[in-house]
């Protein structure tokens, strides 16, 4: 990591809308997007396309080692995602693949093998960096931290709306385990857990819309000290 290239980290749990959020905060600076989580999503579906079991560890790390993956028309709302040559933008974001992305990331040896990957996306003029250890591990120095916050009644009830938009029917009380089990993955496991980087700044989305937690991120980074 270049110290000079500016990096915003926006952490925080699922369906908490971080990934809307920094794709636009990103779009608006003309920085680059890293969605950290679409990696280990890919990790997973290509565990899961492999059969390899999503805790074996070494098998599980040499997928990630050699991923072979490309995100294409960074920022945008329509970045294609392809894993081997073939896209996976929509089937990387089922709740199954989003499980199995959260088993796979509970190893060490994976998030080790991701890092330097995801170091390589600070290039200028500056990068937004969404995930879970954003602050905290991958880019500690970064120059604003966020970390995103809201009820999980809430969460469970924006992802039913986003995958209902997309056609996938799902209900929203399995929605609601399913973010519950996963928080508890997300937060409980050694290695780099899910929680606020010292100096964050918290924001609580449960009862915000999207364009205001935007302003929110803009105003403080405007507004940083020196
Ligand atoms: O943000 P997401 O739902 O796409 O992330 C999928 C899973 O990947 C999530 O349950 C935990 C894991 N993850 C992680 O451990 N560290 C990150 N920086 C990003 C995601």
């Amino acid at each position: 990591m270049v110290d000079s290239i500016p990096v915003i980290t926006v952490d925080g749990p699922g369906g908490v809308g971080k990934g809307t959020v920094s794709r636009i905060v990103a779009a608006r600076l003309g920085w680059h997007l890293l969605d950290s989580g679409a990696l280990y999503r890919l990790v997973g579906l290509s565990a899961l396309k492999r059969g390899v079991a999503l805790d074996d560890e070494p098998e599980v790390a040499a997928l990630a080692t050699h991923l072979d993956a490309q995100f294409t028309g960074n920022s945008g709302d329509n970045t294609v995602i392809t894993l081997d040559n073939v896209d996976v933008s929509d089937e990387i974001r089922t709740e199954s693949v989003g499980s199995a992305a959260s088993r796979v990331a509970a190893l060490p040896a994976v998030r080790q093998a991701l890092l330097e990957r995801q170091r390589r996306f600070c290039r200028p003029p500056g990068l937004v960096a969404d995930g879970r250890d954003m602050g905290t591990v991958v880019f500690p120095d970064a120059q604003l931290k966020v970390f995103l916050q809201a009820s999980r009644e809430e969460r469970a009830s924006r992802r039913y709306k986003q995958l209902k938009d997309k056609g996938i029917s799902v209900s929203l009380d399995a929605l609601l385990r399913e973010i519950e089990e996963r928080d508890a993955r997300d937060s409980n496991r050694q290695v780099a857990p899910m929680r606020p980087a010292e100096g964050a700044v918290i924001i609580d989305t449960t009862h915000m819309g999207i364009a205001d937690v935007v302003e929110n991120i803009l105003r403080a980074w405007n507004g940083r000290p020196d």
